[in-house]
């Protein structure tokens, strides 16, 4: 469902668009007709980040189209175009640093996105050259793989299901010639996924882990882990319904690895890849697991339920203990695991957490360099004190108290990573609540534009 019109050539005469902030509207303003400017005076124009102007020449045919930005880092504003503009080919005029258009071209891409899988959109006709020395590749390797991300947290649940979220691994994978298994059902018994199996054998719709491996067998392994609840109704401990309404998002943790791994499998980076998804629906049924219930999970941990709805961290345990029996050289978890999060840093904030310092500094800076947020929280060890059970080593839930919620899932994560691996677990909301430029409503990627950066410093590869 990529559809981004960006073009490296131009068959016809190009429009320009014009970014200005404050100072530059001055001098470009300066320059225009007493026609451009009488047009604009009547339309009361200001510069106002995102607000673009359509100009007409003096036949009435567009002549340029001038778009208002708050600097030249503000390429977010060029979100606002794709779905805006009338037929045309455009074409950026400014005179800016190759970075800052790259991601005006990123802002472009990921703007014309609309989820068009049960509602038909009307067509986009405004086209984008893509600016002299852009990579157009690359560009378009980021817009896939996030519109993979959107696509896959967009469609329900009802469509979304722990097969489905397999077979679109199985393509990925299958695209980039990965080796790819699935384990599902009673055989995650045998393999002893039993923590996975336990939280997902009420649904009709049988849980499995999904595992992937791309690469060089001698490259630097780094593996991705990814929460896969394809619906959380929070089990036998029921969401209230404002809680569960958006719950098909509960499998973007896994959308977000599948759209990871598109962009390290098609940058080439020389890495040895592999990508686990514990896929599962947490629902209600006689064979639900019951608070109290206890679970061996796969590296023989005990866990006593104390919350049926804190059960991505129980499909993760299974998962990272997996993972971390090959010993990559880096681990990266993403999961949509705590409303506590949210809480914390808000919907548009990715957070973070990390054993290792280095990686915690270049991820952020990353993100503060790609406009991709993501934030550092401190994995403090005496709140793991909560998690203590009396039957068992862990239990899932802190009951006595929620505060610190989303610190407290991630030590309970990091009982399950083998001891100096170095490892980042991000918990992301991976839902846009409102429209920004280049940000719809609905499902969204958090935090992998960071890490993809993070992960070319340190790999190296094409680009
Ligand atoms: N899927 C949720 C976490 C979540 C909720 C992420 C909202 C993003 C937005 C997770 O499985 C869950 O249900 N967590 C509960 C735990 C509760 C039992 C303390 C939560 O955080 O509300
Ligand atoms: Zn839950």
């Amino acid at each position: 469902m990529v559809y981004t019109l960006l073009i490296n050539k131009a068959d016809r005469k190009t429009i320009p668009v014009i970014p200005v902030d404050r100072d530059s509207f001055k001098i470009w303003h300066s320059k225009q007709s007493s026609f451009v400017k009488n047009f604009l005076a009547g339309l009361g124009h200001e510069v106002k980040s995102g607000v673009y102007v359509i100009i007409p020449n003096s036949e009435g045919k567009i002549s340029q189209i001038l778009l208002s930005v708050e600097n030249a880092d503000d390429f977010w504003a060029f979100g606002c175009l794709p779905i805006n503009l009338p037929a045309g080919t455009y074409q950026i005029v400014a005179n800016w640093k190759k970075d800052q258009l790259q991601r005006a071209v990123l802002a472009w891409g990921l703007g014309a996105y609309r989820f068009s899988k049960y509602k038909k959109q009307k067509a986009l006709v405004a086209k984008l050259l893509v600016p002299k020395g852009i990579d157009i590749n690359y560009a378009e390797n980021l817009i896939a793989a996030n519109t993979l991300v959107r696509d896959l947290i967009n469609t329900p649940a009802e469509d979304m299901t722990p097969q489905a979220l397999g077979k679109a691994a199985q393509e990925l994978a299958k695209s980039f010639g990965a080796k790819y298994t699935i384990t599902s059902g009673k055989n995650l018994l045998n393999k002893g996924f039993r923590a996975i199996h336990a939280v997902g054998r009420a649904s009709v719709n049988e849980p499995c882990l999904i595992d992937f491996s791309w690469g060089k067998e001698k490259a630097p392994k780094v593996t991705l882990v990814g929460k896969g609840v394809c619906f959380d109704s929070g089990g036998l401990d029921l969401k209230p319904a404002d809680g569960m309404v958006v719950m098909k998002k509960d499998m973007a943790g896994a959308a977000h690895v599948l759209g990871l791994a598109k962009m390290i499998m098609a940058a080439n980076l020389p890495v040895r890849l592999r990508v686990i998804i514990p896929a599962v629906e947490n629902l209600v049924s006689s064979n639900s697991i019951k608070p109290g219930d206890v679970i061996t999970t796969y590296n023989g941990t005990t866990v006593e339920i104390t919350n049926t709805d804190a059960e991505g961290r129980l499909i993760l345990a299974d998962a990272l203990a997996l993972a971390s029996e090959d010993k990559p050289e880096l681990l990266i978890d993403f999961a949509s695991l705590t409303g506590a999060a949210r809480i914390a840093v808000g919907t548009e904030i990715a957070a973070f957490f990390t054993n290792d310092n280095k990686a915690a500094n270049e991820v952020f800076a990353f993100a503060e360099q790609e406009d991709d947020p993501c934030c550092r929280l401190p994995l403090y060890k005496p709140y793991m004190s909560g998690q203590d059970s009396k039957i068992a080593d862990l239990r899932n839930l802190d009951v006595s108290s929620s505060y610190g919620g989303a610190i407290k899932a991630a030590l309970f994560l990091q009982k399950f990573v083998a001891k100096d691996l170095p490892w980042l677990h991000f918990d992301i909301m991976a839902f846009n609540t409102r429209y920004r430029h280049g940000r719809p409503e609905g499902g969204e990627a958090q935090g992998i534009r960071a890490v993809f950066c993070y992960l070319t410093k340190k790999f190296g590869g094409n680009k």
